[in-house]
């Protein structure tokens, strides 16, 4: 049932790209120059009327929220707001019907996301679940759903449901961008290309594994660390923190590249790993000057980047993986993959149980 691998978590890292190529099957024209999502009832009329957004979700699925409400503000210019979905309700969100709420979660059964879209409808808000498991709670009572074809997803860490859930994100985003024309047809096709090119890139990142494989082995001795990074990157290292604290039980702490000198800074000691994502390209000067920051505290630095900026980097950093070259928009797509293996790694070093982790459950049916 493993299919040959030792764990769910690493049968499910692995089938990335087919998830990536599943969720984008149908719903990408012919030509390659369009997004169609032919299930929707959201009309043309009513994408028009929308004038802001929030996405409400919980833990990994609030990551993925974070970096596709970062692709839509950018690709459709509508601002968009974030929530984890056990906060959303207590700070009385300004819901009205001109408000899509995006709901998104793995399982479709989260008590506080499910409690989320029942207070958007009771405040006349269009409910759009991306979700992936079309018979669940969530994408039974939402207006819309999108659904992730990850197929089921066993591990209680979640991979392929989380990249998933960004391949859903970036197709919605280039959507509402075409009908309500805030992208050129050109820009479009251009980042549909790109997005099409993304299983591949995951396939070559999967291939050899050996350099994440040594590295885990080596914070496996640590018991803390920091992730950093700026922009999406940032988004990224929420996630890859909240993976290895999961199932390494590694303390972890991911900040925003610049915000660290606000006070966290004064935890950087002699050793400290840091793992810095510098993918974005407009960011990577500031996010170098950061690591930086770290390295004079004497924090040991692993920089995640494009292989034309790694023989830079090393002049500033003590290792550095590269990651294939993607739209600074889709980085997330690929840059979350290492990480998703050096949680796994670390946990194997540590011999704790990687699928069923201490404390967790797959799917959280209470607030
Ligand atoms: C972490 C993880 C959790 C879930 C969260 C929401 O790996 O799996 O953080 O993402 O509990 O679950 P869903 O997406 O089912 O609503």
């Amino acid at each position: 049932e493993k299919g040959g691998f030792d764990h769910f978590m690493l049968k499910e890292i692995y089938e990335q790209p087919k998830a990536y190529r599943d969720t984008m099957r149908g719903r990408i024209d012919e030509s390659g120059s369009k997004v169609i999502f032919p299930e929707l009832n959201l009309t043309e009329e009513k994408i028009r009327s929308i004038n802001n957004i929030h996405i409400v979700a919980c833990g990994t699925a609030y990551h993925a929220g974070l970096v596709g409400g970062t692709a839509i503000e950018r690709l459709v210019r509508i601002p968009v707001a974030f929530d984890v979905a056990s906060e959303y309700r207590y700070r009385s969100p300004l819901i009205t019907p001109e408000t899509l709420v995006i709901v998104v979660s793995q399982s479709g059964e989260t008590a506080d996301t499910l409690a989320a879209l029942r207070e958007a409808h009771a405040n006349g808000a269009h409910v759009l679940a991306i979700t992936n498991v079309v018979g669940s709670s969530i994408a039974r009572d939402a207006d819309d759903v999108i659904a992730t074809l990850a197929g089921p997803e066993i591990a209680v860490a979640s991979t392929k449901a989380y990249t998933s859930q960004l391949i859903a994100f970036y197709l919605f985003g280039l959507y509402l961008a075409e009908v309500r024309g805030t992208q050129t047809a050109e820009e479009i096709s251009h980042i549909i290309a790109a997005m099409q090119s993304l299983p591949e890139q995951v396939e070559a990142m999967l291939e050899n594994t050996d350099a994440i494989k040594a590295y885990a082995k080596h914070i496996s001795n640590h018991n803390n660390l920091f992730f950093i990074g700026r922009g999406v990157d940032y988004a990224v290292a929420l996630e890859g923190s909240l993976k290895l604290k999961e199932i390494s039980y590694i303390h972890s702490e991911a900040y925003a590249a610049g915000e660290l000198k606000h006070g966290t800074l004064a935890l950087i000691e002699d050793g400290i790993p840091v793992i810095a994502l510098a993918t974005q390209e407009a960011l990577l000067e500031k996010t170098v000057s950061n690591i930086k920051e770290v390295k004079a505290r004497g924090a040991e630095v692993m920089a995640l980047s494009h292989e034309e900026h790694v023989s830079s980097l090393l002049k500033s950093v003590d290792q550095a993986f590269a990651i294939p070259k993607t739209l600074p928009l889709l980085t997330p797509a690929l840059s979350v993959v290492p990480l998703q293996l050096l949680a796994y790694y670390a946990s194997l070093a540590r011999g704790n149980d990687v699928d069923k982790p201490r404390n967790l459950a797959k799917s959280v049916t209470v607030e």
